[in-house]
């Protein structure tokens, strides 16, 4: 495995760049102790790009980016512009055009992190969401008819394809078997109502499920997911859904394990290349005030590290997260009780002193 990697920077708008440069020091500082090389190519990409230029995505800088081995993103989303022109010009597009098939959400209630589940704690709060990323309702397929009359119609159609449900749970299932947990693998779908769509899921699961005797299996209908992750989160090791699902209980996961400021996920091409991103939005009125916190994104990028190979490292920025969480405040922005800057120079520092006892 090389030791050398390339990192395709996005830090995108609003707070983004803030907290990217937070994770970009925490990074150095991890590739410096673990001895491996990390180059940062940033991309100007967003709404000021948008409103100077037009331009969401241009097929150049998308051509540098499928060069890159990692992209490491910020936030995109910018009050000027309007709903839909960056998300689907920018990130969807990336996440299509880069094949990133999975999206990956680890929801895990780290300690002194408050969860507004009462009597639930760091041991009932841990598992992974494995969300299909490229097909369902994302793909934009459908239309209007007759638009703006009275007789018009809406039709969004939702696109399974069997190959693509195949590499997703065939993931999920190494995923369930590499984390080495309860090894418990739930599918949450919607057999009972969209008979199409999830008959074709449920049969490749159990077909799947074969191949994978050690992987206990469960399923679930998605409205029924949404009450257990609330009320019995611990049943839950990892979790495949499809892409609409996926981005529902991803952010009710993002809650119970304690906000935004500490989400982080993945959008993975096994074979490719991978973006890793804190799950918050740009959060526009924080913008240059150094008071957003930056440490979904530092766990974003120990996501990133985990993906390129670099386990030890990304465990490493990990623990040293867990050993600032006790000194914050809170977790929202303006409220830890530090800037954003001094925040990620603590768990620098504590990667640095977690080093040091090796
Ligand atoms: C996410 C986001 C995106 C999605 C939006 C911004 C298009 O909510 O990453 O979950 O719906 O996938
Ligand atoms: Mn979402």
């Amino acid at each position: 495995m090389s030791d050398s990697f390339s990192v395709g920077v996005i830090p995108g708008d609003g707070t983004g760049p803030e907290v990217v440069r937070e994770g970009e020091k925490v990074l150095a500082a991890a590739s410096s102790i673990h001895r491996f090389k990390l180059d940062f190519v940033d991309f100007d990409l967003g709404g000021r790009r948008y409103l100077e230029t037009g331009e969401t995505l241009p097929t150049s800088v998308l051509e540098d980016l499928k060069k890159v081995d990692a992209i490491y993103l910020g936030a995109i989303g910018h009050p000027d512009v309007p709903p839909g022109v960056l998300e689907k010009g920018i990130l969807l597009r990336l996440r299509f055009e880069l094949d990133q098939y999975v999206n990956l959400r680890p929801v895990k209630l780290y300690p002194y992190v408050e969860t507004p589940l009462r009597d639930k704690g760091p041991d009932q709060i841990d598992f992974l969401v494995v969300r299909e990323n490229t097909e369902g309702f994302y793909v934009g397929s459908g239309g209007f008819f007759k638009w703006g009359t009275p007789d018009e119609v809406a039709i969004q159609e939702s696109i399974n394809t069997r190959k693509g449900i195949e590499r997703l749970l065939r993931y999920s299932f190494e995923t369930t078997r590499a984390r080495g947990k309860r090894k418990k693998l739930t599918l949450c779908g919607k057999t009972n109502v969209l008979t199409y769509a999830w008959d074709l899921w449920m049969r490749v699961f159990k077909e799947i499920s074969e191949e994978y005797p050690d992987v206990t299996t469960d399923y679930a209908h998605v409205d029924a997911i949404c009450m257990w992750m609330v009320k019995n989160p611990e049943w839950f090791d990892v979790i495949a859904t499809d892409n609409m699902f996926g981005d529902i209980i991803s952010d009710l996961g993002a809650m119970i394990q304690g906000g935004m400021g500490i989400a982080a996920g993945g959008n993975v091409n096994p074979q490719g290349v991978s973006m890793f991103e804190p799950i918050g939005g740009s959060a526009p009125k924080y913008t240059g005030k150094n008071v957003i916190n930056p440490l979904a994104g530092i766990l974003a990028g120990a996501l990133m590290l985990e993906t390129l190979g670099q386990s030890a490292a990304a465990k490493a920025i990990e623990d040293a997260v867990v050993k600032t969480l006790p000194n914050l405040k809170s977790l929202g922005a303006g409220g830890m009780g530090y800037s954003t800057s001094e925040v990620g120079d603590m768990v620098v520092r504590n990667l640095e002193a977690g080093s040091s006892l090796r």
